[in-house]
């Protein structure tokens, strides 16, 4: 089921699961004049879409090289990566294991509801949404019961945040940048929601690669709003990350500490911890393009997007992609 990729790199494997190129629309002007354009990555099909679809692409071919018989892999309850990770499961035929924060609720809403109704099973903790080091203890714990119980397990880290992972966003810089020249702009800054990190190392990786390839192009800042404490609100980590998924490309230019800004100043709280200015946010993409944030992740993400630009950060007429990475079926969870 594996094929080659040739589009990363002749060496890296990756599996069809989701409906590529997502659409870039244009979302008229920003508060400063600068021009709003928002990648839809919510709509990359895969059981209902997201950012991590493109992360499975390449975490599921490295599982079926590796002959796995299963998928584990680990988040919040309502982890969008899980969901998604237990569709990749349904479509490949492998059987997929999630581990889950909290306890088992009376009724599954959402993304556990979906995750389910895609064939997963669900092993509830108990350990607290944000007990990141405890749940990723626990994923170990389950795939060496798989591995005594005979199984070989494709064991994949909180959020798909591994090089192999961030592979599927080194790509995707390339087909924002292609977009972006077939409508006839250049790209000033990308803004997006970033947690365990994946997705903010494999754009660095992208443009780093671009830059490699055409010193003199005219490239976009990266930009991640960060909406979790201590996953990887760390700029050295996705630096290391960025820089691991070069080596998978067979890229030689490394990333620095100065390609990658983390903004954690629109997380309010800490995870999942909702804020003004993200339902504000909410209600502006809304009523603005029909684009349909979720509170923990892309509301405070594009939150982001507008603080910056009410700070005058972006400059009129400049061109500001916001990714919209998804998070649609935890709007639907009535707690
Ligand atoms: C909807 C949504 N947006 C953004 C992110 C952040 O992506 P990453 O974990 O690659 O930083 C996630 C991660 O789970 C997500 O579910």
């Amino acid at each position: 089921m594996a094929r080659r990729c040739f589009v990363a790199h002749p060496r890296v494997s990756c599996v069809t699961l989701a409906t590529l190129p997502t659409p870039l629309e244009a979302g008229g002007k920003l508060q400063s004049g600068a021009n709003l354009w928002v990648k839809r990555d919510d709509l990359t099909g895969l059981g209902v879409g997201g950012n991590k679809a493109r992360k499975l692409e390449f975490l599921c071919a490295e599982a079926i090289d590796n002959d796995a018989t299963c998928l584990v892999t680990v988040g919040a309850a309502q982890s969008n990566h899980c969901r998604m990770t237990a569709a990749a499961g349904a479509r490949l035929n492998l059987p997929t294991h999630l581990v889950l924060s909290g306890e088992k609720p009376k009724n599954l809403e959402g993304n556990q509801m979906l995750s389910a109704m895609f064939g997963a099973h669900l092993h509830h903790t108990g350990l607290a949404a944000s007990d990141w080091s405890n749940l990723e203890l626990a994923r170990a714990e389950l795939t060496e019961k798989l591995i005594r119980d005979g199984q070989r397990p494709h064991s994949i880290p909180i959020g798909g945040s591994t090089a192999v992972g961030a592979i599927g966003y080194a790509v995707a810089f390339d087909e924002i940048i292609s977009q972006c020249s077939l409508q006839n702009f250049v790209a000033d800054a990308i803004v997006f929601t970033t947690s365990s990190g994946g997705t903010h190392a494999g754009l660095v990786a992208g443009l780093v690669r671009a830059r490699a390839n055409d010193p003199q192009k005219v490239l976009p800042k990266i930009i991640g709003i960060g909406v979790a404490k201590g996953v990887a609100l760390n700029t050295n980590r996705v630096v290391e990350l960025a820089n691991e998924t070069l080596t998978l490309l067979g890229e030689r230019a490394n990333a620095t500490i100065a390609d990658v800004i983390i903004d954690a100043s629109y997380m309010g709280a800490d995870y999942a911890i909702p804020t003004q200015a993200a339902a504000d946010a909410t209600t502006w993409a809304a009523h603005r393009g029909a684009w349909v944030l979720d509170p923990v992740y892309s509301a405070k993400g594009f939150s982001g997007l507008l603080g910056l630009d009410a700070n005058g950060d972006f400059g009129v007429d400049s061109n500001i992609i916001f990714i919209h990475t998804g998070g649609l079926p935890s709007l639907f969870v009535m707690h």
